[in-house]
């Protein structure tokens, strides 16, 4: 049966979308570079894009541009579609719920699928305690409203944040993001009363390090900057996104939990880009058995419909007071749709275990690349949230221009890839966890044909 997108193709003169890579002109081909002049005039400049090939209709782990192009897509809209590209449920949810209604806002008069959002979020984030959770429209927004509950709970105001960490681009997460450039070049000035401590990023400690030894140097500073008894909360993402696919070491998240507990400080677990399976449990917290007092979620909550939440202990969620939380789209009705068919699909598709093999397939390919191309300095990830952190071979030395080169030879050939990292040197690989196995060592095989065209395979000596 021909859907209603592939008659949309159709009549476009392009075919039906199919789960390939195929490439029909070059990458952005022509139609996708005159939508390109549109975008420069049309669109302010502080609004990038990284890959301007023009998408008309994705499905599964395929991208289908204006050209004709099927691309594979190793980046699911930064960590968001993990359901897949126009997952059924998702669809099918979505489709039911824009025909019923679009908008009531549910502070004014509610609807069933918020509370069920919230009723599923407190039965999956981790910890058995009794939870509340609130909806909102982005990641930035959630992490937002994580500090104004934990600041109402606490009665205080600091926040402490990480080295490498990443938190969106309002005042407030602009403030709790580290990098400068470009999240926060020329935005300022900043939120105040946020306090950064140092991360533990294994490949780039000096001196071997464990992780409690790590969390405990990040300790020291915070309660020398500002004291336990000031922060309200430590905000902390599992594995570091943006930061560059960071893994802490062993120990770390735990004894920053045990320190934030023992000082009545909210430890805030900012999974939005983690979250919902993509590490191959249902939230990176649980892989050290850690069960925050707050969690943050989006991106692949609601399978590309703009969705945020936050997830906490009953007693520090309603310490905001009536009317304190919300906002005119927080929660809306087909993004709410959009989520429970995200979820169902997770669950009844075993997607948490699909992860896991993705990243094992994934990161035994990497380990080998980086036998060949000692550009290669470090892979690293949990589930189907893998990088690979380029660097002068033989040094930690960070190899931007390579990273953008090899990024660069993927896209050109079909491959939709991300970088990422401090020092804009990881590539990282985020493919959505229906994506066959095929497609995967497809993807990875242009990686490494893009490899074996970039860096050298000279072997230097330590
Ligand atoms: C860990 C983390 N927190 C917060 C955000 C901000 O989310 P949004 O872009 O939806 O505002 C992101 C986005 O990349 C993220 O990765």
């Amino acid at each position: 049966m021909t859907s209603v997108a592939d008659n949309q193709l159709e009549a476009d003169g392009l075919p039906p979308i199919t789960q390939q890579r195929r490439l029909v002109t070059e990458v952005p081909g022509p139609r996708s570079r005159q939508l390109a002049a549109r975008k420069s005039a049309a669109v302010a400049r502080g609004v990038g894009t990284m890959l301007p090939a023009y998408v008309v209709a994705a499905s599964g782990g395929i991208l289908l541009d204006a050209d004709g192009n099927q691309l594979i897509d190793f980046g699911s809209g930064i960590a968001v579609t993990s359901v897949g590209h126009a997952a059924p449920r998702v669809v099918a949810g979505v489709s039911d719920q824009v025909q019923a209604f679009t908008h009531t806002c549910f502070m004014v008069t509610p609807y069933e699928g918020y509370v069920a959002v919230c009723e599923e979020l407190n039965r999956l984030t981790p910890g058995s305690h009794e939870k509340k959770s609130a909806l909102f429209n982005s990641g930035a927004e959630a992490v937002e409203n994580a500090v104004k509950i934990a600041r109402a709970f606490t009665g205080r105001s600091a926040v402490a944040v990480f080295d490498h960490g990443y938190h969106g681009r309002t005042n407030l997460t602009m403030a709790l993001t580290a990098k400068a450039m470009p999240y926060k070049h020329g935005f300022g000035p900043f939120a105040p009363e946020v306090y950064r401590a140092p991360m533990s990023y294994p490949f780039r400690e000096p001196a071997p390090i464990d992780g409690a030894q790590a969390a405990h140097r990040a300790i020291d500073i915070l309660e020398k900057q500002v004291g336990a008894s000031m922060l309200a909360a430590v905000v902390i993402e599992p594995i570091q996104g943006e930061g560059g696919f960071v893994v802490p070491a062993e120990g770390f998240l735990p004894t920053i939990a045990r320190w934030c507990r023992a000082h009545g400080v909210m430890l805030v677990a900012d999974e939005i880009q983690t979250g919902f399976g993509r590490t191959g449990a249902w939230f990176a917290c649980e892989h050290e058995d850690v069960a925050p007092d707050l969690i943050t979620t989006a991106k692949g909550i609601a399978g590309g419909l703009p969705l945020a939440a936050v997830t906490g202990r009953a007693d520090v969620m309603d310490a905001a007071h009536v009317g304190g939380l919300g906002g005119t789209y927080g929660g809306n009705p087909v993004a709410c749709a959009a989520a429970l068919g995200a979820i169902a699909t997770v669950e009844e598709e075993n997607l948490l275990g699909r992860a896991r093999h993705l990243g094992s397939l994934m990161l035994t390919r990497l380990t080998a690349m980086a036998e060949r191309y000692p550009s290669i300095g470090d892979v690293r990830g949990r589930g189907a949230m893998v990088a690979a952190e380029l660097v002068t071979p033989g040094t930690i030395e960070p190899d931007a221009a390579l990273a953008a080169a090899v990024s660069a030879t993927c896209h050109r050939n079909g491959l939709v890839t991300l970088t990422c990292g401090t020092y804009g040197n990881v590539l990282r690989f985020l493919p959505s966890l229906v994506m066959a196995d095929d497609l995967v060592v497809e993807g990875l095989d242009i990686l490494e044909r893009a490899f074996a065209e970039r860096s050298s395979t000279t072997h230097s000596c330590p």
